[in-house]
């Protein structure tokens, strides 16, 4: 049975949100009536995304946004708020491990520590200040949901990208916290913890028990279903494993 969701009324807001998984939740939202702000620090392609919602009937807007600069984030919020009233749902999918965005092959301890610092910065950094920039404005209007996203890499550690495997283990944290301020004013946060995904064709050689990697609409249409209130009205603060059972191995 597909779910029936309705965001008609509502704003959401995606970091990363001109590829893979923060474009498919902006793209699933906007199916869903909701307003959508595609916020990348590529803000050509979050533009030309936002347009193609747009042209298959969608309403949306692409704003260009470095989530290492609360500068960047609070203009977003604000342009957000001026023209369409509210914040109802901020997806923090902005990140990646550092190692393989800068095509590290250096042992870690030997790592340029700017490098290092790009990880923290964009994965846990960025996912905190993007939060702390929407959750004032779902307080105000008693109603939101803050998605954050971990990784198995910070379930299991990792020798190659420390800096990630710490940001991301460090959403449960996060979403914690935010629940926790969230939970008095009807606003909730979930973490969802990924293990390999296809928003790149390499991810199919990481292993897993059910021998695959997700789809990405496997975690997306699962966001939709936590930021839906009636669905997932009573998970707050939670963090959701979908990893294909990555973690039993
Ligand atoms: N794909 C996977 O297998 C996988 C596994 C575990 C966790 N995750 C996590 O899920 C989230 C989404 O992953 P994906 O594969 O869909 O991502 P992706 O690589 O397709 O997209 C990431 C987006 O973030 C943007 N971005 C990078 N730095 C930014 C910055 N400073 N400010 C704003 N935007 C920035 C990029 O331009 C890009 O559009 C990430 O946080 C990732 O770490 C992914």
């Amino acid at each position: 049975m597909e779910l029936k969701l309705d965001f008609t009324g509502y704003v959401a807001m995606c970091s990363g949100g001109a590829s893979g998984m923060g474009l498919l939740c902006g793209q699933k939202f906007a199916q869903s009536g909701a307003k959508v702000v595609l916020c990348d620090v590529n803000e050509e392609a979050a533009k030309a995304k936002a347009q193609e919602i747009c042209d298959n009937g969608g309403e949306a807007i692409g704003l260009g946004v470095d989530v290492r600069k609360f500068s960047d984030i609070e203009k977003a919020v604000k342009t957000t708020v001026e023209k369409w009233g509210r914040i109802d749902y901020l997806i923090n999918a902005a990140g990646g491990a550092s190692s393989r965005i800068f095509s590290c092959k250096d042992a870690w301890y030997e790592r340029d520590p700017a490098i290092i610092e790009w990880g923290l910065d964009v994965n846990l950094k960025g996912a905190v200040l993007f939060s702390r920039g929407v959750i004032g404005e779902m307080i105000k209007n008693k109603h939101g949901v803050i998605i954050t996203f971990g990784s198995v890499t910070g379930e299991e550690g990792s020798a190659q990208c420390v800096d990630y495997a710490a940001a991301k283990s460090a959403m449960h944290g996060v979403t914690k916290g935010l629940a926790q301020i969230g939970a008095p004013h009807g606003v909730r946060a979930c973490c969802v913890i990924p293990g390999p995904v296809l928003t790149r064709p390499a991810m199919a050689n990481m292993k897993t028990a059910l021998g695959r990697a997700a789809e990405p609409w496997e975690l997306c249409d699962f966001i939709m279903y936590l930021c839906d209130d009636k669905q997932g009205g009573f998970i707050t603060g939670s963090a959701h494993l979908i990893d294909g059972g990555r973690l039993l191995l």
